[in-house]
């Protein structure tokens, strides 16, 4: 028999299983956190697709944690030469490609892996975007949210420098020497983050360390107060209305239907749909066109021979456009200081989101024309900005940069303002079925 009562525990039927449940259950909340997270955590019952993203998320991790687990057993961390004059780094990873059972697989499932985890997250940032999830009482799920993206930053930028081919090198080598562009202490903090005065074995070591145990810990962290903070609150919806304002005599929201078995079936058909892309990518184009794996990391790093062009992975280029749009010096400090300074500051703005939108609903669906063209124009704005941190610098790319970045933080600087200006429709008082 089932345990029926919030703090019922699980009394057995009799059999075996039974029994060892209900000898679990007297020691451990397993059916509590079952009924409190999955049978009986009761959500919106008008989820449209963009609610495919969060699961889908949490696929990508699992991908990720388990193919570097196996890649870890056969990377060696290693700058230096082998006998054939190739560092051991760059080696091994040829050596997972070409010589371990499956090894190509696990290493394309992880390099994919990095650039899906980042379409995914992308696309469950806009949609908050859309339905206005991260507006009260939701704000710290949007704050744990960007915590991740962050880390999800982190660990892509440290993962990078590992095959140590000559992208990864230099691509180190500029962000790292972006630190010194600081006042006072930014020369000494470039060579305290290298542990060296150029990128080097040192550096590898501890980036092979932040990427395999620190930053993961943090993202595996981060991750499970994300989804108790949005466990406690309920999910917001593509209509923008709090369900838990209507319920039945048993407390259970009428908008509202269990998790599982429900969402557990319909987030399958979203792995199906996304392991169908996720697999054509993997097996035919895993390098995605250059965008995935850049065809400069084929060759190993060398310090003596700087690319002709170094740019940072397709999802940091919109980032990297900010950076390189600032080319003046301001207040005596440097034009590469305020580019460091716009990129962070690019990132950082997304989490004031909560308290810049003023507008009296949340979903799009009620929201006016005002709101849809600047959303509109936002997303143009990203991909041109993501465009040009792909390309070489030109002057044209320059002054579209320019122009984007000025976009980027009016869009969020002048949102008190137009968020409440707009025209509104009536908000239903319950969910729609569309
Ligand atoms: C590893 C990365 C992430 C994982 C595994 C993850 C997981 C989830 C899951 C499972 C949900 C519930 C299902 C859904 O609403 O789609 C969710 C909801 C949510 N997530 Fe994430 N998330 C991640 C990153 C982020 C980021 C970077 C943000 C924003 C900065 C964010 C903001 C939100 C918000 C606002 C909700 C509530 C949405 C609503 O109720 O409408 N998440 N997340």
């Amino acid at each position: 028999m089932a345990a029926n009562s919030t703090h019922e525990k699980y009394k057995s039927d009799g059999s075996l299983p039974g029994h060892l449940l209900e000898w679990v259950d007297a020691r451990f909340p397993a059916t509590a956190l079952w009924r409190d997270h999955l049978s009986e955590y009761y959500a919106p019952k008008n989820f449209n697709f963009w609610y495919f993203f969060g699961s889908l998320a949490l696929l990508v991790l699992v991908i990720q944690i388990v193919t570097g687990i196996f890649l870890v057993m056969h990377f060696k961390p290693d700058a230096s030469l082998n006998a054939n004059g190739v560092p051991v780094a760059f080696a091994s990873v040829e050596y997972i490609m070409r010589d371990v059972p499956w090894g190509w697989l696990i290493r394309y499932l992880h390099s994919t892996g990095a650039s899906a985890f980042f379409i995914v997250v992308y696309l469950h940032m806009f949609r908050g975007l859309l339905y206005g999830s991260y507006r009260k009482p939701r704000e710290l799920i949007w704050l744990f949210g960007i915590g991740i993206f962050l880390a999800l930053m982190a660990e892509a930028f440290f993962g990078y420098l590992l095959p140590w081919g000559q992208m990864s090198f230099w691509g180190a080598q500029v962000i790292v020497n972006l630190f010194s562009a600081i006042p006072l202490i930014g020369p000494d903090l470039s060579i305290w983050i290298r542990g060296d005065f150029v990128v080097g074995d040192a550096t590898l070591n501890r980036f092979f360390s932040f990427h395999v145990i620190a930053v993961p810990l943090v993202l595996v962290g981060l991750v499970a107060a994300h989804v108790l903070a949005l466990h406690e609150v309920g999910s917001n919806n593509p209509d923008g209305v709090e369900i838990k304002k209507h319920k039945d005599t048993n407390g259970i929201p009428l908008d509202g239907i269990p998790f599982h078995p429900y969402y557990t079936v319909k987030d399958i058909v979203g792995v199906i749909v996304f392991l169908m892309a996720f697999s054509a990518v993997l097996f035919f184009a895993p390098e995605g066109g250059g965008y995935f794996l850049e065809y400069n990391n084929f060759y190993p790093a060398d310090p003596l021979k700087t690319p002709p062009h170094i740019a940072p992975v397709w999802y940091f280029t919109p980032y990297y456009s900010i950076l390189r749009a600032v080319v003046w010096n301001f207040f005596g400090l440097d034009a590469k200081f305020w580019g460091v300074v716009g990129m962070g500051a690019a990132v950082l703005i997304f989490a004031f989101l909560p308290w810049l939108d003023r507008s009296p609903v949340k979903s799009i669906r009620y929201r006016g024309p005002i709101f849809k063209t600047l959303l509109s124009i936002f997303v143009v704005v990203f991909l041109v900005l993501g465009y040009f941190g792909t390309q070489p610098p030109s002057k044209a790319g320059e002054i579209i940069s320019q122009l984007c970045s000025l976009y980027y933080f009016g869009f969020f600087l002048t949102m008190p303002w137009w968020s409440r200006m707009d025209k509104f429709k009536p908000e239903p008082d319950r969910v729609t079925m569309k």
